[in-house]
């Protein structure tokens, strides 16, 4: 039981821990903090401090702040203009997941404008940052996540996805309004991973059906697209039902083919488990009833998710391609959350408390496919999807099937193609097969090799040339795949596209 609880905030965190959190140095000085709730006064519901490089060198203007939501709510923020164009370029806000994941991690390990170094030392700037071409929002929510939140505490903050969608549509509202409302003419997207695929299709079908001119309270620019990175729409099929599909591909010598794969009685098991797991997941789908979708997930994680073996020596559900070391093993537990982490400087890894919360509520365990349909059906949204396929916790496998039963709404497998979508690790400095891309009407797919949970801080580069493109108006050159649809993509975006 609560093993959702298990799976979900591993998904979360990944290797980032170590990477962020392990990391005194992002302890903003007194010169750097927001402003304290004392400074407010009667003020706006709001607090804006334009940051230096001290933190993080970004190579555009950055700031920091609170917006306050509630009496008692507040979400902290981190906003990077673009490097190239700050009042063309569109706006993409980026979540993590969890719940309880701060969006920090997002910006200091993969998409951000400065990374940190390992071994805590501060952080470099990131070239391939998406604040290359875009101005990018870093939020903390729900409220009680990441830095400064809830007064200063961890306690409280919503359970559910109504309140935090509320939240969330309040804090667009100011933001746009009162603190920068020279961005709210831009083209909106939002970004998120992991839970993020649950938590940006519900805040997306919140927002768009309160949008009406005039209504105050309410964020009004329209969502031009989503982009969810190795996001879970439906548990099962995400995640538990597709492990087999992942950890179970075996050579005519009956060698598994993944280093880290199940061994064949494993994948026995596993396989027994499957057809029950997938029923109960249907089950949860149609009637998003919570109670069936706890004891779905708490079917499949005992017969499924308990195989991965994750503990130090074992493996990291993030990505097939490592063995879990000391020091890397994110709070999989209960009470593990307490690293140590928040010492010193007032953030949390994974608000454990929160995600407590929401899981003995239920909302850890809804799908969001539902929404997903919504947003396909009823909004001009578009939808990326990308999926790093060396993920174990959220498959590309799974997400696939999850995307192909959306029905109408991909084409047939065939129409997979691989392409070249950035360069590996193995080889630098030559082009190399980047993962698949297929899109159709509103909704596109792209896979990355070489990439676990974190696809796109695994492949920076290539995540920056697909994004680009992705929010680009522009349809021809190295971005013509987006419209050629069944084509491979090519060449090498490090050699075309100015970054
Ligand atoms: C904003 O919230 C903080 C506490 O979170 C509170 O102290 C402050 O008075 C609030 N400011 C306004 C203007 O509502
Ligand atoms: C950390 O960075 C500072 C400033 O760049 C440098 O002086 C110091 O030697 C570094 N420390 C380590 C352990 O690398
Ligand atoms: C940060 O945490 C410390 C204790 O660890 C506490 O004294 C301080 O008030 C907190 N600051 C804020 C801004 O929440
Ligand atoms: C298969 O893997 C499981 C879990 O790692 C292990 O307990 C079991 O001994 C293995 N079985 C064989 C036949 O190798
Ligand atoms: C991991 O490292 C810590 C100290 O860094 C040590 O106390 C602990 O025993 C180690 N755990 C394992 C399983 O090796």
């Amino acid at each position: 039981m609560l093993v959702y609880s298990a799976f979900a905030v591993v998904a979360s965190l990944g290797g980032l821990v170590p990477a962020v959190l392990a990391s005194p140095v992002l302890n903003l000085d007194a010169a750097q903090r927001p402003l304290s709730s004392a400074d407010l006064g009667s003020g706006p519901p709001y607090t804006l401090r334009e940051q230096n490089d001290q933190v993080c060198d970004a190579g555009s203007r950055q700031w920091t702040g609170w917006i306050n939501v509630s009496e008692e709510k507040r979400l902290f923020y981190w906003f990077f203009e673009s490097r190239s164009a700050p009042l063309d370029d569109p706006v993409v806000v980026w979540l993590n997941g969890g719940p309880g994941g701060p969006p920090m991690m997002g910006l200091f390990s993969e998409i951000g404008p400065c990374l940190t170094v390992k071994g805590g030392n501060g952080t470099i700037r990131n070239e391939h940052s998406w604040s290359n071409f875009v101005n990018v929002l870093f939020i903390d929510q729900p409220a009680g996540v990441g830095f400064f939140s809830m007064n200063g505490g961890t306690e409280g903050g919503p359970d559910n996805l109504a309140e935090a969608s509320e939240d969330f549509d309040r804090f667009l509202s100011i933001f746009f309004t009162d603190v920068f409302p020279q961005y709210s003419h831009l083209p909106f997207h939002l970004a998120g991973e992991s839970f993020g695929g649950v938590y940006v299709p519900f805040f997306v079908k919140h927002i768009a059906q309160r949008q009406h001119p005039g209504v105050p309270g309410v964020f009004q620019t329209p969502i031009a697209s989503i982009v969810l990175v190795n996001a879970v729409v439906g548990m099962t099929s995400s995640s538990y039902v597709s492990v087999y599909d992942h950890m179970c591909k075996f050579d005519g010598h009956g060698r598994n083919k993944l280093k880290l794969g199940f061994n064949a009685t494993t994948c026995r098991a596993v396989e027994e488990a499957v057809p029950r797991c997938a029923a109960l997941g249907r089950q949860c789908v149609a009637t998003y009833n919570l109670d069936v979708c706890r004891a779905a997930d708490a079917f499949c994680d005992e017969h499924i998710g308990r195989h991965l073996d994750v503990r130090v020596g074992g493996r990291v559900p993030y990505d097939d391609r490592v063995i879990c070391e000391n020091g890397t093993l994110p709070p999989v537990r209960r009470g593990l959350a307490a690293l140590g982490l928040e010492e010193g400087w007032n953030f949390t890894s994974v608000n454990m408390d929160l995600n407590m919360r929401w899981e003995a509520r239920g909302d850890s365990f809804t799908p969001s496919t539902r929404e997903m349909r919504y947003i396909l059906d009823e909004t001009d949204t578009k939808v990326l999807v990308i999926n790093g396929n060396n993920d174990i916790s959220v498959t590309t496998e799974g997400n696939k099937r999850v995307y192909d039963d959306l029905p109408g709404r991909t084409k047939p497998r065939s129409v997979w193609k691989s392409t070249s979508t950035g360069r590996g690790p193995t080889s630098p400095g030559s082009p190399i097969r980047g993962g698949e891309f297929k899109a159709a009407d509103k909704l596109a797919f792209a896979t990355f090799d070489d990439a676990g949970h974190e696809a796109v801080g695994h492949q920076k580069e290539a995540g920056t040339f697909l994004v680009k493109c992705w929010l680009s108006t522009a349809r021809d050159g190295p971005c013509a795949f987006l419209d050629r649809r069944t084509e491979t993509i090519r060449p090498s975006p490090a050699q075309d596209v100015e970054l």
